[in-house]
Order: structure tokens, then sequence, then C-alpha cells
């Protein structure tokens, strides 16, 4: 057997060979954000996933020991950590897929639309650079609000001429990460036979669990999906709340972040039947971006399919949430258009 070999040329890049052989084709998934609280678990999931041979990690500072700590871990990927803008090319170069948590968290008190001033301009930034240096990756997109980055993104792809809505998602995956949790929890049903669709986008009224749809039925009263539907709403404040001033939630992002890649990566490798649900641009609903389930394969978005028979309750929501799905998706463009 060979052994691992470690090369390190400059102080801020690390890499590790391991002696991979495999079946799998080559695929370098890019973090950019790779040193924050998602960031972090996030790159070690990626690290544990057999379909990934390179992971690439970046961020503004902390990369190379996050890249050095990750690459001890004996699976497949080699990985690279990068640091600073001069470096954030090299990180992007020939990725397949690149996920972005870069940019500020919400503190209690806040809405994700709150932290728009600060992260539009970073995702802003990092999408221009993606345009150039990985034009055709799939990028998934986790920095909030999740409403406007995705149009941002859209915007700056559109204006570097590269744009392929295909290939652009808001990741909305924690959504319905939670949805199974409480549903299952609620119905005494094995968690990991449970399968519930989120849809509509990724800010309170926005996310939409449609319990009416989940798998399997169970029998629950008006009351208790009102307060499902609630609770779903409002997971990401629970966590703000709870982790009081340190940040929102990173780990259960992690974990909804690499499900979503790998779902990117099975769907690029040709396994058929990937469905996930995701902010998409889309014809489901008038507005230009809604999330649904979505088929991913070889091109990225395969297939948006429509929102099925909703409840009465599902209906209201569908149509209570637009106005404020509307407004927000407004707002990334505009930013965008503005700071062309
Ligand atoms: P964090 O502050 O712990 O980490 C963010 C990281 O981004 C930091 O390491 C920071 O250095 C880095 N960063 C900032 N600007 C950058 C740039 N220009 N280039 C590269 N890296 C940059 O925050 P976190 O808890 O990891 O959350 C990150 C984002 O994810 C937040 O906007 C948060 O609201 C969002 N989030 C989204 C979901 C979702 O479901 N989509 C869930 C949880 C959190
Ligand atoms: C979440 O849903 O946990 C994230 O969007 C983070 C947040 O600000 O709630």
């Amino acid at each position: 057997m060979l052994r691992s070999v470690q090369s390190a040329s400059k102080s801020s890049k690390f890499a590790i060979r391991n002696y991979a052989s495999t079946s799998n084709p080559e695929r370098k998934v890019t973090v950019l954000g790779a040193a924050g609280g998602i960031g972090q678990p996030l790159s070690m999931l990626m690290k544990l996933n057999p379909l990934v041979s390179t992971l690439s990690l970046y961020d503004l500072a902390g990369t190379p020991g996050v890249a050095a700590d990750c690459s001890h871990i004996n699976t497949r990927a080699q990985v690279f950590g990068y640091a600073e803008d001069k470096e954030l090319g090299k990180a992007l170069e020939g990725s397949d897929v690149v996920i972005i948590p870069a940019g500020v968290p919400r503190k209690p008190g806040m809405t994700r639309d709150d932290l728009f001033n600060i992260n539009a301009g970073i995702v802003k930034n990092l999408c221009t650079a993606v345009a150039k240096y990985c034009p055709n990756a799939l990028v998934n997109m986790i920095s909030n609000p999740v409403n406007s980055t995705v149009p941002i993104a859209s915007e700056v792809f559109k204006k570097a001429g590269t744009y392929d809505p295909k290939r652009l998602f808001g990741v909305t995956t924690l959504d319905v990460v939670r949805a199974k949790t409480f549903y299952a929890t609620k119905a005494g049903l094995p968690v990991e036979e449970v399968n519930v669709p989120v849809v509509g986008g990724h800010a309170g009224i926005t996310i939409l669990p449609l319990f009416s749809q989940a798998h399997p039925q169970a029998n629950l009263s008006e009351s208790d999906i009102e307060k499902l539907t609630k609770r779903t709403q409002d997971g990401g404040t629970e966590v703000v709340e709870a982790k009081a001033g340190k940040g929102s939630a990173t780990l259960s992002m992690a974990y909804a972040g690499a499900i979503f890649a790998d779902a990117c990566l099975k769907g690029l490798n040709g396994v058929p039947d990937v469905v996930e649900c995701s902010f998409v641009e889309s014809n489901v609903t008038e507005l230009p971006f809604f999330a649904s389930k979505v088929r991913l394969g070889k091109n990225g978005v395969e297939e948006i399919y429509g929102l099925g028979t909703l409840s009465d309750y599902e209906q209201k929501g569908l149509e209570a949430l637009k106005v404020e799905l509307k407004a927000s998706i407004e707002k990334g463009i505009e930013f965008a258009r503005k700071n062309n």
C-alpha cells in the first residue's frame, strides 16, 4: 500500500495526496468561507465524502489550519487551503461544485434581511470570481439572506455572460432537515423514513413545509400541523436565540449543506432520480425564484417539480409568502444591478 505524501508549497497552501483509487470520477469541491462556523464542519463532511477528489478551502484567514487538520483524515480527497483575495482564483479553478457559506450570521433580534448590507457585497465579489475562474461550477448558496443572495448571484453571472440557471442553487436543505425532525418526533415515526417537501424561500413565512405531502402520512390535527409549520419557519431563530449572540445554526447547517452538495455530485456523476428541494430560478409560481423539489443531473437542475396538491392551510401560506419573497428577490436584483 502506498503511503500518504504531504506536500506544502507556500505557507497558506496545504495538500495531502492520499492513495485513493476509486471508480468515482475526479470532482473538485470548493468551500468559500471554510474557516467559519458552518465552513469548518462542512469542510470535514465533504472530506468524508468519497465523491470528492479535491477539496479546496478558502476563507479570508485561517484556512491553512483548517486544511491541515482536515487533510489528516484518511479519505480520498486531497485538501488545499487558500487564504486572502489573491488566492481566490486558485481556490476556484476547476471546481465542479462551489459551496458558499461566507458572510455574517444573525444575532438575537435580527432578521436574515438585516444581514443584507454586509453579505450582499461578499456574495457579489465571490460570485464575480466564480464567473471568472469556474463558470461551469454548480453554486450552492448558503449565505443569508438566501432569498436575495441567489438573485444577486444570478445577476453577477448574467453580467459576466456565464449565467446558467441550472447551475445556481439556494440551499434550503436545512428547512427540510428540520421539517423531517419535527414531524417524525410529533408523529412518533422513525425519522430516517420520513420525507417532507419544503417550498417557497428561506426566511420566516417564506419557508413553507408541505406536511400534507409528508411521507409516511400521520394522522396529525390541524393545530399540530400549524405548530409544526411555525416551528419549521422559526427553526433558525430558535437556534439564534439558544446561541445567545454566538451565531446561528452551524452544525445542522453543515449537515444539510453536505447532503445538498452530495446530491449535486451524484447528479453530475449520472446517478438517476436525485431529488432535493432547492431555491432556484423557477416557473412554478409567478416569482422568478422559488424553492421546490428539483431533480439533479449532469447539468445541474434537470427538472423542477410543481407544488402538487396543497391543503387549504398550505395554499393560504403560499399566497401569504409571495409578497415578502418577491420583495427580497427584487432587493437582490436591484443591488446587483446598481453595483454593477
Ligand atoms: P461565521 O461568521 O462563523 O463564518 C463565516 C465565514 O465567512 C468566516 O470565516 C469569514 O471569515 C468568512 N468570510 C467573510 N467574508 C468572506 C469573503 N469575502 N470570502 C471568504 N470568506 C469570507 O458564520 P456562519 O455561522 O458560518 O454563517 C455563514 C452564513 O451562512 C451566514 O450568512 C448565515 O446566515 C448563513 N446560514 C445560512 C443557512 C441556510 O440554511 N442557508 C443556515 C445557517 C447559516
Ligand atoms: C437558519 O435557518 O438556521 C439560517 O438561515 C440561519 C439563521 O439566521 O436563522
